[in-house]
């Protein structure tokens, strides 16, 4: 049976501060280093098909901790368990064994998947989407943050250019346009931890560099678009692409669903 434990503080903290719009969650400033999320020895299989002798381990024994201001890549070959890994993390499963254990409220934890979903609408609706009370200001920052500067400015009304449910309405994007739109979203939610799966695949070396900067920035509240005030942020991205590994704080390498080193 899967067990998952949500708790408001992983250690007696020394001091705790209430996170912004987390409802009263705490954050253990104590150490060095916040700690923001913790996985504990987490196996997890996916439900038995129909045929099939026995279950298949997609994850063994996975403990992982991620810490405030850190972009971890989880990286590793085709099947190994990334997407398995990043999925358990932003709850879409829970563990079949093992401890995961939260210092944020999950609401705070943002996923931007390996396929880009768009919705009928401009493209200022598609970045806004999760975010209804943002204004036009923060919905420019996020796109720029993204790398959606250029295309937006190339569409004919600018951020209130139509997308079709493709991309095949009033403007077509490219896979590239569309994964960076939905960055976009997920970065003006202004999550906690974001959690990302091969976000730069349809991107060009520069773009890939440029995604990765905004993110450091988004990671350490350097950037003064996106921090009024410091909140703990940290990134998971999945990825192969060497431009990711090469500008990530710690490379998680993954090897038929068992963590090979960190
Ligand atoms: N929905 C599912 N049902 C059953 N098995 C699945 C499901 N999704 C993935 N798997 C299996 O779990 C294992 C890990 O898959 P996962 O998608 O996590 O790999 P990955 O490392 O992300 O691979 P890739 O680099 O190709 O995206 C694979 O053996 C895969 O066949
Ligand atoms: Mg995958």
């Amino acid at each position: 049976m899967g067990c998952l434990l949500l708790v408001p503080s992983l250690s007696k903290p020394r001091s705790t501060e209430t996170m912004p719009g987390d409802h009263g969650s705490t954050v253990d400033t104590s150490g060095d280093r916040t700690l923001l999320l913790q996985l504990d020895k987490v196996d997890f299989c996916y439900p038995q098909r129909h045929g099939q002798k026995s279950r298949v381990f997609a994850l063994r024994n996975i403990s992982l901790n991620l810490y405030d201001g850190e972009i971890v890549c989880l990286a590793g070959t085709s099947g190994s368990g990334k997407t398995t890994l990043a999925s358990i993390i932003v709850g879409m499963y829970e563990p079949t064994c093992g401890n995961l254990m939260f210092n944020v409220s999950r609401k705070r934890i943002a996923w931007v998947g390996q396929k880009p979903v768009l919705f009928e609408g401009t493209l200022a609706d598609n970045i806004s989407y999760g975010s209804p009370s943002a204004n036009l200001r923060d919905i420019e920052v996020a796109a720029q943050a993204a790398g959606c500067g250029e295309f937006i400015k190339k569409s004919p009304r600018g951020l209130d250019t139509t997308v079709g449910c493709e991309g095949s309405g009033f403007v077509h994007l490219s896979g590239g346009e569309k994964a960076r739109l939905s960055v976009a979203r997920a970065l003006l939610v202004k999550p906690v931890i974001m959690v990302m799966d091969e976000p730069t695949a349809g991107l060009d070396a520069a773009s890939s560099r440029s995604l990765m900067q905004s993110l450091r920035c988004y990671v350490s509240g350097t950037s003064c678009s996106f921090s009024s005030h410091r909140t703990c942020r940290a990134v998971v991205i999945v990825s192969h692409d060497p431009i990711v590994q090469q500008l990530s704080d710690r490379i998680v390498w993954m090897s038929n669903g068992i963590l090979q080193s960190q």
